[in-house]
């Protein structure tokens, strides 16, 4: 079975569809030749049968026709008169002349008592007796025709000519399938009598007459049946029809041709006709083998006036021209089928392809599917079941497509998600920590910074005091001087801390960001370390004033301003610019330098306190800066690269009446 099921198409159509012609075509072939067989030989046995009814009546004929030459013979008065006259010269003239010009053997006539009288062929005088003669014996008896056949014997035939024993007499040939027998001669002859009587005119029995034709060599009667029954017919150069006539087992007339193209006289008959129809008398029609060939043969008893079977009719039809039928017939059926199995072939080779060409297709696409490829669309002409496979195919590659991009497209978003909130939570995170730690450092501040500035305060008023009091050309005027001004700056880091640490709430007041930056820059354009560099500034016209501290949020600016002039030291770009995001109800302020940049590590540290990069730097602006727009509820944010330079972008919120 798992092996017929791995057979391709193709094979499979082929196979199933060969057995199905195949089968019945042989079926077909056998049966049908059977029957036509068997209906060619019922018919040609029926033919040979009324050939054989044809036959005996021609060889009946025959015996009529001799009846009727010897009744004739008889009447005639001179024939009458010469008997009673004795005149035996003129009747053996007379005689002669009749058997030679009616073709008879023989032709006698005999007293009333059945002693010769006169025969046609030999003159001797009467002392011959006929009276052992059977047909002479009932002919005397019944004064009536006896007609018929009979055997006679070589003595017989001796006596009315030499010749015509010679004729009778024949040497036997024996053939395998005979009965043999223990005589290898046959001398006595078969033949074709008539026995009339011969009346005076007053009606006084007077005579016999005897006609007789040997049938021994004579193929006159044979010759005729075949022309009469089978006119003659030639198959392939063979006598369709012959005919024998059998004396006893002997054939002794016939027109079936031995091998040389003489006629097969001299053999006997096979031994199962000898048993069916000598012995037993019977009929037979049946196939018989005849001297070379195969024939429809007929068998009928030839009896003797007194029924004795003394011999056989045989009519027979070559069998070959029916074999031909057959033959043809059969190679007729078989090239029909095979005809069948090569159409079959083709149109299964064709229809194979036209399924498993597409299904190559459909196999290919679907793997290309399997594989991954999505983009596949199947168009194909095939049968519709087919067709619908491949429809379904193109369907599932779709939803599967859709389905897959689907899931990127989540992945993708869930990935982006992800992210967005790690960003958010490191955010919060760092602003919570930020928060925190400037907080508690403000409260450390706050309390060093209150510890610190009393003692400052001391030192400052008596060193002043002391450089005073100091004259000028003193050598200890110069560190006096240090100490004052150190103190100065120290008094200046203490104020700077405790801005710091207070936070203080911002007083707020309508405020225009666009007027303070103006200002700033005003401020500083004159300033020494701004003289390299070039501001350049983009404020949004009709910018919305906002509730903010003016002071504090001057003070983020200028720390801004003043980081990017030192960070272009020789000089530099910086650009400002304000607008309004309207989505968010909030305005951006952006300061963009092309300094040196912030490298990554330390761009997360900048805004925490005390953290500088420069040897006079405090690292209190930026932190100071975050703590200042954290209270005004905004943003602050540095974006930076190497070479291109830093960005600081503020964002604030507009609305901030509202939320005050
Ligand atoms: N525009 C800028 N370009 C390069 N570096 C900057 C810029 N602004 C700030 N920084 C870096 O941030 C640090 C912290 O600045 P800040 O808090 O103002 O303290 P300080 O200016 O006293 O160092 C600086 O030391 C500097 O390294
Ligand atoms: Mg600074």
């Amino acid at each position: 079975m798992k092996k017929i099921t791995t057979k391709s198409i193709q094979s499979q159509l082929i196979l199933y569809f060969t057995i199905a012609i195949l089968m019945p075509a042989v079926i077909t072939s056998i049966v049908g030749v059977k029957l036509i067989y068997n209906q060619i030989i019922t018919r040609a046995e029926t033919k040979t049968l009324s050939d054989l009814n044809s036959a005996g009546e021609i060889f009946r004929n025959k015996i009529v026709q001799i009846e009727s030459i010897a009744r004739l013979t008889s009447a005639r008065s001179l024939i009458v008169k010469a008997l009673i006259e004795n005149n035996k010269i003129f009747l053996q003239k007379d005689l002669l002349r009749t058997l030679t010009r009616e073709n008879l053997d023989v032709l006698t006539i005999l007293d009333k008592n059945g002693h010769l009288i006169s025969r046609s062929r030999k003159f001797e005088p009467g002392e011959h007796s006929f009276i052992e003669d059977k047909f002479v014996r009932r002919v005397i008896d019944t004064k009536r025709i006896v007609k018929g056949v009979d055997i006679v014997s070589r003595e017989y035939l001796e006596n009315e000519s030499e010749q015509l024993a010679d004729q009778a007499a024949m040497e036997i040939i024996s053939t395998l399938k005979a009965k043999p027998r223990t005589e290898q001669k046959e001398t006595s002859g078969m033949m074709l009598k008539a026995a009339v009587p011969i009346f005076e005119d007053n009606g006084k029995f007077v005579g016999v007459l005897i006609a007789g034709v040997l049938l021994n060599r004579n193929f006159e009667i044979v010759d005729k049946i075949k022309e009469v029954v089978h006119e003659g017919e030639n198959y392939h150069g063979s006598e369709i029809g012959t005919a024998t006539i059998f004396q006893h087992d002997l054939r002794i007339s016939t027109n079936v041709k031995n091998q040389d193209g003489s006629r097969a006289i001299s053999t006997l008959v096979s031994e199962e006709i000898n048993e069916e129809v000598l012995q037993y008398g019977n009929r037979y029609v049946g196939e018989a083998f005849v001297v070379n060939s195969w024939y429809i043969s007929a068998y009928e008893p030839i009896r003797d006036i007194d029924n004795n079977i003394i011999g056989i009719l045989y009519v027979g039809i070559l069998k070959k021209p029916f074999e031909d039928v057959l033959r043809n017939t059969l190679i007729t059926f078989l090239s029909i089928a095979l005809g069948g199995i090569v159409l079959i072939i083709l149109i299964a080779a064709r229809m194979a392809k036209r399924i498993s060409t597409p299904l190559k297709r459909i196999e290919d696409i679907a793997n290309k599917i399997a594989d991954g490829d999505y983009h596949q669309e199947i168009t194909i002409t095939a049968p519709r079941e087919i067709e619908r496979l491949a429809g379904s195919i193109n369907r599932m590659a779709k939803e599967l497509e859709t389905e897959k991009r689907e899931l990127e497209e989540w992945g993708n978003k869930l990935e982006v998600k992800v992210l967005e909130r790690t960003d958010e939570i490191k955010k919060i995170h760092a602003q919570l920590f930020r928060s925190e730690k400037l907080a508690s450092l403000g409260k450390l501040a706050a309390g060093v910074a209150h510890e610190i500035n009393n003692p400052l305060t001391g030192i400052l008023t008596n060193s002043s005091l002391l450089l005073e009091d100091l004259p000028v050309n003193d050598p200890r005027r110069e560190d006096v001087d240090v100490i004052v001004k150190e103190t100065i700056r120290c008094r200046e880091i203490v104020k700077r801390l405790l801005d710091f640490a207070r936070q203080t709430k911002p007083q707020k007041q309508l405020v225009s960001i666009n007027e303070i930056i103006e200002n700033i820059i005003l401020l500083v354009r004159n300033q020494t370390s701004f003289r390299n560099i070039q501001v350049q500034k983009n404020l949004q016209e009709n910018l919305p004033e906002i509730m903010a501290d003016r002071d504090q949020i001057q003070q983020v600016f200028i720390n801004i301003i003043i980081n990017a002039s030192e960070a272009m030291s020789k000089g530099g770009l910086l650009s400002i610019s304000t607008v309004i995001l309207p989505t968010n109800n909030s305005m951006i302020i952006t300061f963009k330098d092309n300094g040196p940049g912030i490298p990554e590590s330390i761009r997360e540290k900048i805004f925490d306190p005390f953290f500088t990069t420069k040897e006079q730097g405090t690292g209190l602006g930026l932190s100071i800066s975050y703590g200042i727009i954290e209270q005004h509820g905004g943003d602050i944010n540095v974006e930076s690269s190497l070479d291109l330079g830093t960005t600081f972008t503020i964002q604030l919120p507009i609305n901030s009446i509202e939320s005050e």
